[in-house]
């Protein structure tokens, strides 16, 4: 039911671990199986120049959270910002529909890094990721999956 690119990153995670002096931390769990992750990134002059992830969650969990911290590694801020669960999925080649809750976490984590970033430096957040953050968070997921 996976991609194998989905299982060679779930074999060979990139990015696995935890930054202590971490610039943003971002806590996540999924309603849906209670699966949890963490994501930590260290910024430099707007860019995310380190991040590292720690999953407990199933294979599509931690292929997604690898994948997403490949996507974002170098990138500004705002270019962190408009990547979605969606755009992780597609980057694995996909997942099978009744997987697509778990890519969740990838998009949620980073994102919650980020406002943790913003708030450690007491930058107001853009609308727009509160409001992502808000419908990820929120009882409807399968919604904010699709
Ligand atoms: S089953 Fe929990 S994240 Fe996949």
């Amino acid at each position: 039911m996976y991609t194998e690119k989905l299982l060679e990153h779930f074999r060979n995670p990139r990015n696995y671990g935890r930054i202590e002096d971490a610039d943003g931390v971002g806590k996540v769990g999924n309603p849906v199986c209670g699966d949890v992750m963490y994501l930590y990134i260290k910024v430099d002059d707007g860019r995310i120049a380190d991040i590292k992830f720690e999953t407990f969650g199933c294979a599509a969990a931690i292929a997604t959270s690898s994948m997403v911290t490949e996507m974002v590694k170098g990138k500004t801020i705002e270019e962190a910002l408009q990547i979605t669960n969606k755009a992780v999925a597609e980057a694995l080649g996909g997942l099978p529909p009744i997987k697509m809750h778990c890519s969740l976490l990838a998009e949620e984590g980073l994102k919650a890094a980020i406002l943790d970033y913003y708030s450690r430096r007491g930058i107001e957040p853009p609308q727009e990721l509160v409001e992502r953050l808000k419908r990820l968070r929120g009882e409807d997921t399968h919604d904010a999956a699709e």
